[in-house]
């Protein structure tokens, strides 16, 4: 193979790779972004812990104490990069209807004026002073049919690391690959260029960001951001924007759901993807623990953030966690909430934005009922109780997270990394609303299921960046991860339903969730975490034919004695609360959708508003 050398920079290509293709791009990016070096991540233990090193030696990471959590690292992120950034987010399509009125659109020709091909383009020596990495992965278990490989070109080792966590990265992907295959090029900067002799800072940004998606092309370019979603492009600008917009034009559908198994006692299992908007309990509830009076029932997580789903000659539809860890949430994780969590962070996990303790463990806000006296805070100052008090400042960051190897969850399902997926019984939809909508309602058929996911609301969270807890519409919790016109991937949920059920399979039921509902005194009614099993109950119940319930304006719910409440003081009143529907909460809700509809005008189709018309009809009648 032609190993191309370039001038004053060595590519440093190993000999296990043979993609001429992929050396080219290298080339390519490193002549662009004038990278001082290039270095091939070949995905080892012992390249992670070496990196892993470096880090702490730049100060973007520290070791936590080795007694109370071996293998873990505590890193803190500038205070201006600490989420997605919406806003900075574009789906670069040749046509603006392509992407559609919820995406930030620029022409392609015209993007890439700004940060490749311009005078003064953002790429042009941004790498100056830094290495480059190649980072080959696989989203979904390695060779699986299911799976898509990716390549990551990044001047952030933090990012590497968790790559390496979140991926199956490294040598196994590039074997895939091996000379002509196909992967989604992904290149990330920091936008931080180093002039000579300059000083480096823990976390190098850039104020100004850019995360761009090329649908057409599936190309990902990513700039001024370390953190999260923004920085690792295997996840939501890969698994979720390219994915979705690929699902589209073959077939199949790339969701924000988790994945989980549920066993009931006489052993039969049963397999639900849930979609809840970031921040609304999808690691949660893949991890859910069975209260008291579920002896004998068991839930295993096959993924807690993205699905991959797939149409079966068996005319089911097959869903697998393209990822390979969790990059989850921190606060409000515990013993109470999520014991399985807490389990998998006893040892080798990254926490980002995290309070450090005095004798070097971490906390969060929620993590324990006291705080500890004293704590670091995610920013690096000191924190009581009482500073707290003073000034309100949280010691974690409300969107610090932990990132871990899948393999460390105690409930992991042992089909988690199968390359042909689990077959789907239910899809649930659930946002964040403390009002009008009931705790649980199931759809009579698919049409109104994919209304009841297409005007879902919820309350944003500090999962992005200005998220206050304002109700907007986010259609399917895809709002800010549709890769393509949200109204066209209406059409694709409708029509591949339609197909289905037209070569006449069983679709999945559609389920509407929400935890949330608070009473007059602000506080959650419903206790939710592993009593969300009770309502997982019903919908097992509902699909096998078992489980009573009433028709309401859109769909059926549970009566109290519907479900089962063995164990759990719950009283008729609280569950009235939870479970109501207020006609006039109703008729302000409907205007919502309204607006939505009036917004996604352009494809949208039909059947929504013809299945709103009826709810308007029943509401009103
Ligand atoms: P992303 O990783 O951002 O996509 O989010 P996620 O959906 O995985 O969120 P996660 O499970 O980490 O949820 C975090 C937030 O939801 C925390 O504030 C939890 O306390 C809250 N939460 C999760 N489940 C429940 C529940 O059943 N009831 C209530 N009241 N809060 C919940
Ligand atoms: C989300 O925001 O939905 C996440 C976290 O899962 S991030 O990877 O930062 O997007
Ligand atoms: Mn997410």
């Amino acid at each position: 193979m032609n190993r191309p050398v370039m001038e004053g920079l060595r590519l440093n290509v190993p000999a296990y790779v043979h993609h001429p293709r992929l050396v080219e791009w290298v080339a390519q990016i490193a002549a662009l972004t004038e990278a001082a070096d290039v270095y091939w991540c070949d995905g080892s233990a012992a390249e992670y812990d070496r990196l892993c090193e470096q880090l702490v030696a730049a100060g973007t990471m520290m070791k936590l104490n080795p007694e109370l959590r071996p293998g873990c690292f505590l890193a803190r992120s500038d205070a201006s990069d600490v989420a997605r950034v919406e806003d900075r987010t574009f789906i670069c399509s040749e046509k603006k209807e392509d992407a559609g009125p919820t995406n930030n659109w620029k022409a392609p020709a015209e993007m890439r004026a700004l940060l490749q091909t311009g005078e003064n383009a953002l790429f042009k020596g941004a790498m100056k002073g830094r290495t480059l990495y190649v980072v080959p992965f696989s989203m979904g278990p390695l060779g699986s049919h299911i799976s898509h490989i990716g390549v990551e070109l990044t001047d952030s080792p933090y990012v590497v690391i968790s790559m390496r966590t979140m991926t199956r990265m490294g040598k196994g992907a590039l074997q895939v690959l091996g000379s002509t295959g196909e992967f989604v090029p992904c290149v990330h900067t920091v936008g931080a260029p180093l002039e000579a002799g300059q000083k480096d800072v823990a976390w190098p940004c850039n104020p100004t960001k850019y995360i761009v998606h090329y649908p057409e092309t599936h190309e990902i370019w990513s700039y001024g951001s370390g953190y999260g979603g923004n920085a690792l492009l295997g996840k939501k600008c890969f698994a979720l924007r390219i994915a979705s917009k690929m699902g589209r034009d073959q077939g199949w559908l790339a969701e924000h759901m988790l994945i989980l198994g549920v066993t009931n006692p006489a052993g039969k299992k049963y397999h639900v993807a849930a979609a809840f908007p970031s921040a609304c309990g999808k690691t949660n509830f893949s991890m859910l623990v069975p209260p008291q009076g579920y002896e004998g029932w068991k839930v295993t997580t096959i993924g807690d953030d993205i699905a991959w789903i797939k149409p079966h000659a068996d005319g089911r539809m097959y869903a697998i966690n393209p990822e390979a860890g969790y990059f989850g949430v921190a606060p409000g994780t515990n013993e109470h909430t999520n014991p399985n969590c807490l389990n998998s962070l006893k040892r080798d996990t990254v926490f980002t934005n995290v309070a450090l303790t005095d004798d070097g463990d971490v906390w969060w806000e929620g993590l324990t009922d006291t705080p500890p006296a004293h704590l670091i805070d995610w920013q690096g100052n000191d924190w009581t109780p009482a500073i707290a008090k003073e000034k309100g400042t949280k010691a974690a960051h409300p969107n610090s997270r932990f990132t871990v190897a899948a393999t460390n969850n105690p409930v992991l399902d042992a089909q988690w990394d199968d390359p042909e997926g689990v077959a789907i019984d239910a899809f649930i939809f659930g946002g964040r609303r403390s009002t009008t909508v009931p705790l649980v309602t199931e759809a009579r058929n698919w049409v109104e299921g994919v209304y009841m996911a297409a005007t879902m609301g919820s309350e944003t969270t500090a999962a992005m960046a200005g998220g206050n807890g304002t109700v907007r519409r986010d259609p399917f919790a895809m709002l800010p991860f549709t890769g393509y016109n949200m109204a066209d991937y209406f059409q694709h949920w409708l029509s591949l339903g339609e197909k289905l059920a037209s070569a006449g399979s069983k679709l999945p039921r559609i389920f509407c969730v929400n935890w949330f509902r608070k009473g007059t005194d602000g506080k959650f009614v419903w206790p939710g975490y592993g009593e969300n099993m009770r309502v997982l109950e019903w919908m097992l119940g509902r699909i096998e034919g078992q489980a009573g319930g009433a028709e309401n304006v859109f769909g059926t719910s549970p009566r109290f004695d519907d479900l089962r409440w063995e164990g759990l003081p719950f009283t008729r009143d609280q569950f009235a609360t939870v479970i109501g529907i207020d006609k006039a909460a109703w008729q302000e809700e409907l205007k919502l959708h309204a607006e939505l509809f009036q917004q996604l005008e352009y494809h949208l189709p039909a059947e929504l508003p013809a299945t709103k018309a009826r709810i308007e009809e029943r509401l009103n009648a």
